[in-house]
């Protein structure tokens, strides 16, 4: 369809949808979510003249997959964002079926993108080129096209370049499957964007000792940490166990080393990075200041996802909070970026005792720092339950679709919990990020607290958490 068509169905839509969509009470106060549509993976994360772009896989028209466009906002402070101008809509033979996932990066001062054209055929096959776009000065995208077809040796499965410099070069990570169906990731080297050259897989299926795991590795991301080199990655097709891998697809990190010259990454074992039910597709970014960002899709294409009650309302799924990354003992700590502070009102309110005793608390939109010691039990919003019995924290939630509860379980010594809380969704960061929880939910509006049960010895910091405009 013509760059035009889809910009006047856009208009419809955002004319017809964004009221709706602001008026539904689960709509989240402080998280990116789509004006009006289905919004998943971030895309293009980078810092770039003092700003914070976020672009992100968009279907403005409708709460469905299908042919993704590039949503793009921007911000000075990770807090409050602007809209830009649409970056990517599929309109060229070349991603007609989307313009798929993929990254940014600073060339010559300017912002270029790097994404997946998606081609699909009639017989269900399907291709996938890898595309530049630039940065024009009034904040729109201009199409170079693509630079890198479907490589030799795999199906058309190839998809969500990650690229980034090192020593005056250009590399990329490229999510591929093999012939056989086994998931793998192609690293790619390139002197100017333009030509590439593919140096071999560096991970996957059948490869670094592993040995069956998974059929497709979506958005691949490798960055070096802390002295050494991390690559996440979304393995699908992973069988799940007693305690681990119970979503629909695995998210998660191994620590190793790149090996630029022999094109090699060995590395330990796959942990995941988020234990909670939504969580999928993440993309980090370095900062002037050298940290190490994410962002990651607060949703997974599940069976749950199109059955949220948002989408009666024409919107589905948001980004997570912005997280920062450490590497400690080989393990990815995250946080929430310092940053967020900002959204605190006053100095909250403080408490200590026997979590029987506590208070109720308000919980739409608000942040809680708990120590712990000893066992205690809280019920969100009478919609999700949080049980920590000195073994095993346990995450219960009642599934909007099945109306049955399902569980997500730490195991460890827990000292210390993050809750950040928004109208329908929870992340929680366990002892200063050693691993997160991180879930949609759907309660009762009318239902806004907090209650405390258990023996255990709390300390608890509760602030109320502002709204963060979009403008
Ligand atoms: C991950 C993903 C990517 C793809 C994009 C399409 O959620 O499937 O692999 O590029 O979403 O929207």
């Amino acid at each position: 369809m013509s760059e035009v068509s889809l910009l006047k169905q856009l208009a419809r839509s955002l004319m017809t949808g964004q009221l709706i969509a602001a008026s539904d009470p689960h709509r989240l106060h402080w998280h990116l979510a789509p004006p009006v549509g289905l919004l998943n993976d971030p895309n293009g994360f980078i810092e770039a003249h003092g700003r914070y772009h976020l672009f992100y896989q968009w279907n403005p028209l409708a709460c469905r997959h299908g042919a993704k466009w590039w949503g793009h906002w921007s911000s000075a402070d990770l807090v409050h964002w602007c809209h830009e101008p649409v970056a990517l809509l599929p309109t060229e033979e070349y991603e007609i079926n989307g313009c798929y996932s993929g990254s940014a990066v600073l060339n010559s001062d300017k912002i270029t993108l790097i994404y997946t054209g998606n081609v699909k055929y009639a017989d269900g096959s399907r291709t996938a080129y890898q595309c530049l776009a630039s940065e024009n000065s009034d904040g729109t995208y201009q199409k170079l096209g693509p630079v890198i077809a479907l490589p030799e040796g795999y199906t058309g499965h190839v998809r969500d370049p990650k690229v980034w410099q090192h020593d005056g070069l250009w590399y990329m990570v490229l999510a591929a499957q093999s012939p056989e169906i086994k998931g793998k990731v192609l690293f790619y080297r390139s002197e100017d964007l333009q030509q590439w050259e593919c140096l071999g897989e560096i991970a996957g299926t059948h490869l670094n000792g592993l040995k069956e795991f998974g059929y497709m590795w979506e958005c691949p991301d490798l960055f070096h940490l802390n002295g050494q080199d991390v690559l996440l990655c979304c393995p699908q097709g992973l069988a799940a166990e007693k305690y681990r891998y119970l979503n629909l697809h695995q998210c998660g990190y191994f620590v190793g080393e790149l090996d630029y010259q022999q094109a090699k990454f060995p590395h330990g074992q796959f942990r995941e990075l988020d234990l909670g039910f939504e969580f999928y597709a993440p993309q980090t970014t370095e900062t002037a200041d050298g940290r190490r960002l994410m962002f990651g899709w607060l949703g997974l294409p599940d069976d749950n996802e199109l059955a949220q009650p948002t989408v009666k309302y024409g919107w589905v799924n948001s980004m997570t909070c912005p997280r920062e990354l450490f590497l400690r003992n080989g393990i990815l700590y995250q946080q929430p970026v310092k940053e967020l502070q900002q959204l605190r009102q006053g100095n909250g309110s403080q408490w200590q005792g026997t979590a029987g005793e506590a208070p109720e608390m308000t919980a739409v939109s608000a942040e809680l720092l708990i120590g712990v010691n000893g066992p205690f039990t809280l019920s969100l919003r009478d919609n999700a339950t949080l049980n920590w019995d000195g073994e095993c924290l346990t995450l219960t939630r009642l599934n909007w679709r099945t109306q049955e509860q399902e569980s997500r379980y730490w195991f460890g010594t827990l000292q210390s919990l993050q809750l950040l809380l928004d109208s329908s969704s929870l992340e929680l960061f366990i002892n200063d990020g050693e691993a997160c929880m991180t879930a949609r939910y759907f309660p009762d509006p009318a239902k806004q607290n907090l209650r405390w049960q258990g023996h255990g010895q709390l300390s608890i910091h509760h602030w109320l958490l502002s709204s963060c405009v979009i403008e």
